[in-house]
């Protein structure tokens, strides 16, 4: 029996949690945390995950601002957006979508947003605390994924863990929190020699490269929890994930669906981000 890793009602429980949260405060008069999205252009996945994140934040009583600039905005307009955010007292968390145009600079852009705002997790100074183990805002999807993994009460410390992918948003970041829990981690990629080596000896497996069915039966044991991190429009508009759902659901031990699993996790994640901010901030104002 495979378990499915239900994202969907974990992700509620923390709504639910903010929510109450929220609600004390408007009680006691107090400010509304906000959270506001830069979305630069149309791209149409981005256009959807901003909208999802929109009606989360109306779900749980969080302020929520999106401001859609155009695909022509210069550079230094947008730092300007970015600084102007910055400076405004209301706002708590700062998100710009990615990926931008690609006559944009994300990494400058990233880097313009005040660390103390930045509920993406994104800016150099809170890449830097978390690996150093020190207090930060941690990226979305790497944090829902280990919230994720405690929800099921999987044990990390001392297991063996893939994570198939490298990138900024997800590989290297959950890599870094499972070695901060005590995992043995190995990151392959698109280059590493013999993949099977890895997954197949692994506790758990992490996919996030973007390849529909990449990750197939013949790759893991039976004993092994997937975390599926993609998220692939098919020929058909169906979703589906880089794991191959239907033949290892079944034969692993824990899988997560897509949609339904790391998803919701990602934006219940960013909502929690945004509390700590709020409450951050709160803080500095009362000394
Ligand atoms: N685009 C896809 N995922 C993300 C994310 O986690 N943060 C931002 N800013 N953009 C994204």
């Amino acid at each position: 029996m495979t378990e499915l890793m239900d994202g969907r009602m974990t992700a509620k429980k923390v709504e639910d949690d903010l929510k109450i949260k929220i609600g004390l405060l408007r009680e006691r008069g107090k400010r509304t945390p906000q959270l506001t999205v830069v979305l630069v252009g149309d791209h149409p996945a981005s256009l959807s995950y901003v909208a999802g994140k929109d009606k989360a934040c109306q779900r749980i009583g969080m302020n929520s601002e999106v401001l859609r600039l155009p695909r022509t905005i210069s550079q230094t307009e947008l730092i300007k957006v970015v600084q102007r955010l910055n400076d405004d007292s209301q706002v708590d968390g700062i998100l710009v979508q990615l990926p931008l145009p690609a006559e944009l600079d994300p990494q400058e852009v990233v880097r313009a947003i005040d660390p103390s705002k930045d509920v993406d997790g994104l800016h150099p100074i809170n890449v830097g605390l978390m690996h150093m183990q020190l207090k930060g805002f941690e990226p979305c999807t790497p944090r829902g994924i280990l919230r994720l993994l405690d929800e099921y009460q999987i044990p990390l410390q001392g297991k063996d863990i893939v994570v198939i992918g490298r990138s900024n948003l997800v590989g290297r970041p959950v890599a870094q929190l499972l070695l901060n829990r005590n995992a043995t981690v190995t990151v392959c990629h698109s280059k590493t020699a013999d993949l099977q080596r890895y997954t197949r000896a692994a506790d758990v497996v992490v996919v996030a490269i973007g390849r529909p069915h990449f990750l197939r039966k013949e790759h893991v044991s039976s004993k092994c929890v997937v975390i599926d991190v993609g998220i692939n429009r098919l020929e058909n508009g169906k979703l589906t994930g880089d794991a191959d759902f239907d033949a290892l659901n079944g034969y692993v031990s824990h899988i997560t669906p897509v949609p339904g699993g790391v998803g919701p996790m990602t934006i219940a994640m960013l909502l929690e981000n945004t509390m700590d901010a709020y409450y951050a901030h709160e803080a500095l104002r009362e000394v």
